[in-house]
């Protein structure tokens, strides 16, 4: 299974684990349909990896955004064989009461509305053909808690919820997944833990880690709480 070329489709392709994912996956052979919102980062991942692979500015809290870009990559290659849904953002780190609403929509529409929005968007094509796994990149704050982070736990504990209903909607053949990634040092990490984040180890080192684990993901494990190891 891990040695056959896959189509690979990944949101938030432009830093942290996304963009370790579409490197090291797109490296090993595999075809990569990426997407997220800054424009630099898509056009340099565009220039870095090239032809077959294709990266699409799109914000996945957009439902016209994301059903455009999935048609264009199902017409184009055929339905995924992997969709990881990445995407995501953490409020700033303050008590409930402290967070703009903004900002708690936000979080709330990209986290878990962006998340829902990608695989109704795919999973038609996956179901018409009965075969794909989804991988919806959740966090151990989508299965603990802490302070100053509410709103990205309330939305990560959504993602599993939403991910384990999901499971039990798609035919045999599908596996659709909730993945705790650990505590890798990103932006994102930065922003909840401060200079604290360096101490944790890098999207490089994750990526070794964590490709072997994702494609060998099967049917088999369809509804999983899965963690990378
Ligand atoms: N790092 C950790 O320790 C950790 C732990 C647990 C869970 N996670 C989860 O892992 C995933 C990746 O996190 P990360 O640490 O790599 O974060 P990151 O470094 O902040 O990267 C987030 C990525 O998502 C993209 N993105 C954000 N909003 C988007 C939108 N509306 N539409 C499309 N793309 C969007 C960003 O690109 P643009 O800004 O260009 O759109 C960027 O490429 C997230 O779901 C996060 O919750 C991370």
């Amino acid at each position: 299974m891990y040695q056959e070329r896959r189509r690979i489709v990944i949101t938030g392709v432009t830093r942290g684990l996304g963009r370790a994912l579409a490197e090291y996956l797109a490296k090993e052979g595999h075809v990569i349909a990426g997407c997220a919102r800054s424009r630099a980062g898509i056009e340099a991942l565009g220039h870095e990896l090239g032809s077959p692979h294709t990266f699409s500015v799109v914000d996945v809290a957009s439902v016209e955004e994301v059903e455009q870009w999935a048609r264009a990559v199902v017409n184009d290659g055929g339905p995924p064989d992997l969709l990881i849904n990445n995407a995501g953002l953490i409020n700033r780190n303050a008590p409930l009461w402290e967070v703009p609403a903004e900002e708690f929509s936000r979080v709330v529409d990209v986290n878990l509305k962006g998340t829902a929005y990608v695989m109704r968007a795919f999973l038609p094509s996956m179901v018409e053909r009965g075969s794909g796994v989804v991988v919806n990149v959740s966090s151990g704050w989508g299965r603990s808690v802490s302070p100053s982070v509410a709103p990205y736990c309330a939305t990560k504990w959504g993602v599993e919820g939403l991910s384990f209903a999901v499971a039990q909607e798609v035919p045999r053949g599908l596996a659709v997944v909730a993945l705790n990634p650990g505590v890798i040092h990103t932006e994102m990490l930065q922003s909840a833990f401060g200079a604290g984040a360096a101490a944790s180890p890098g999207p490089a080192d994750w990526v070794r880690r964590a490709v072997p684990f994702i494609l060998d993901i099967g049917p088999d494990q369809n509804g999983d709480a899965l963690s990378v190891p």
